[in-house]
């Protein structure tokens, strides 16, 4: 059942995902009256700002970041007077009394963001203890990076389960509030198609692709010590994974669809060091042109050689009945030529053909589940060539398209975080990341850095504006597969 707070708290308010996305996010709700009426919103960070000049910074940051045509200067000010700000440095214990003070009766429910270096969530999450800001009607989400490595997220979360059960930790996925993602349990379980050849006997592998274009940007600090498969595989691209291999679940619920999506997580085969060379790549972006923009090298713009990957492909398997010796490539790097990220399920082959081979090679069907920057479901079937067919029927492959954007012009599309914002403050945990997925996640990406230690595996170069190293390509290729573009 959902329950509405009363009051938001943000924490890592005046930093950059508050400036792009909390803030817009959060406007975009109360522009569309869907925020419940009287929630507060208190900013809070270690900047020196009282309510009058964040409330300028919030302003600032709306009229960059939102689109023109969600600019209204009504809304804005009724937006702004919801807000409020007190200053903290979240490591001593010393300023959460006045936050408290700030914030006031949590009786009516209090949901926490906490945006900010994962080092300081233990002392975060002792703060709002020793103030009663962590009590029974209290709410927690977390953003990433929640660790490096298994271990680093256990601990994360044993401090943060010391004071929020489970049943009130939320912690973010941003694609889970992609609709294009909530779109594959749509696609999957809303049609009667789909299920029957959703398996080993009539799929002959799935490729997940998340592309950008974007570089190291102005994150070297995180990144540099993440790395591709830490920043992409262990939590996006798993997920993408996990709802496309998952059982259907009994209900649209969050315990039926984690329970779903955690059984697969857990039957990720494990890449052993030995398999390591033949099952992953990884690159770091050379120097090189993305579109017409000269860009330089991953290097070069940290300032010093580096062995963080900012390519990875993975050929993954899940070891259950339904999926037995599928294989899933997974991909994404940054530099690349497209910022492109699709799901493609291509189906087995047809097993006799009828036509003859002067009619056009049989393509098998695939289906593209396109999530940035179009949204679409496209299914290329072979289709006839018109024609008199004198030398015998031609064949071509052609799309069922979907356009998503075009089929709902009229609904505007809104920032994933709008979902997961409103999710977190009525109190809905179905799309986001369970504990035990979390874990199950990190214990399969921990095998593979193990086995790249091991072989002191070091990231190939590939230009800018290229798809990666050549190996990536042979990965597939190898399978006689070949990556889509
Ligand atoms: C973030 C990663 O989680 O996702 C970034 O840390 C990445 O490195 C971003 O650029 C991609 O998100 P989106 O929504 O632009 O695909």
């Amino acid at each position: 059942m959902k329950e509405p707070v009363s009051k938001l708290l943000l924490f890592g308010a005046t930093g950059d995902l508050s400036r792009r996305m909390l803030l817009p996010s959060l406007y975009g709700l109360h522009a569309d009256r869907l925020l419940p009426e009287g929630l507060t919103i208190t900013g809070t960070a270690r900047s020196d700002h009282d309510d009058g000049s964040f409330r300028e910074f919030a302003r600032a940051a709306l009229a960059e970041f939102l689109p023109e045509d969600r600019k209204d200067d009504a809304a804005i000010a009724s937006f702004l007077e919801r807000v409020q700000y007190q200053p903290l440095d979240a490591s001593t214990l010393e300023g959460y009394g006045a936050l408290a003070a700030k914030i006031g009766d949590v009786s009516g429910g209090l949901a926490i963001f906490l945006s900010t270096a994962p080092s300081l969530f233990e002392a975060t999450i002792h703060g709002l203890e020793s103030v009663g800001l962590a009590g029974d009607t209290v709410r927690i989400g977390l953003e990433k990076p929640l660790g490096h490595d298994l271990a680093s997220s256990r601990e994360i979360n044993d401090a943060v389960a010391h004071a929020f059960p489970e049943a009130r930790t939320y912690r973010i996925d941003h694609y889970l509030g992609k609709e294009t993602v909530q779109n594959i349990l749509a696609l999957r379980f809303g049609n009667s198609l789909f299920e029957p050849v959703w398996n080993a006997g009539g799929i002959d592998h799935v490729q997940i692709t998340i592309a950008e274009t974007v570089g190291l940007e102005d994150r070297a600090g995180y990144y540099e010590g993440a790395g591709a498969l830490r920043d992409m595989v262990q939590n996006h691209i798993l997920q993408l994974l996990a709802l496309i291999a998952m059982e259907p679940p009994a209900r649209f619920d969050g315990t039926a669809i984690r329970d779903e999506k955690v059984k697969v997580l857990r039957s990720l085969r494990p890449i052993e060091a030995k398999d390591s060379g033949q099952l992953t790549v990884t690159g770091q972006y050379g120097a090189g042109a993305v579109g017409d923009k000269v860009v330089r090298s991953y290097a070069d713009e940290l300032g010093k050689p580096s062995g963080t990957e900012t390519f990875v492909a993975i050929k993954a398997h899940v070891d259950n009945w339904r999926w037995q010796g599928v294989p899933f490539y997974l991909r994404t790097g940054k530099r690349l030529p497209a910022r492109q990220s699709e799901i493609a399920i291509q189906f087995k082959p047809v097993p006799h053909s009828i036509f003859s081979s002067r009619g056009g090679q049989l393509q098998p069907n695939t289906l593209v589940i396109r999530l940035q920057p179009e949204e679409y479901v496209r299914l290329l079937v072979m289709a006839k060539q018109p024609g008199l067919d004198r030398e015998g029927i031609k064949l071509r492959e052609v799309p069922l398209n979907l356009a998503l954007d075009h089929e709902f012009a009229g609904t505007r599309r809104r920032i994933a975080y709008e979902r997961l914002l409103l999710d977190l403050i009525e109190g809905d945990p179905t799309l986001f990341v369970r504990r035990d997925e979390v874990e199950a996640q990190w214990t399969w990406i921990d095998g593979i850095r193990a086995g790249w230690d091991a072989n002191d595996t070091k990231p190939k170069p590939y230009p800018s504006g290229s798809w990666g190293p050549s190996s990536a390509i042979a990965l597939t290729e190898r399978d006689g597969v070949s990556w889509t573009e």
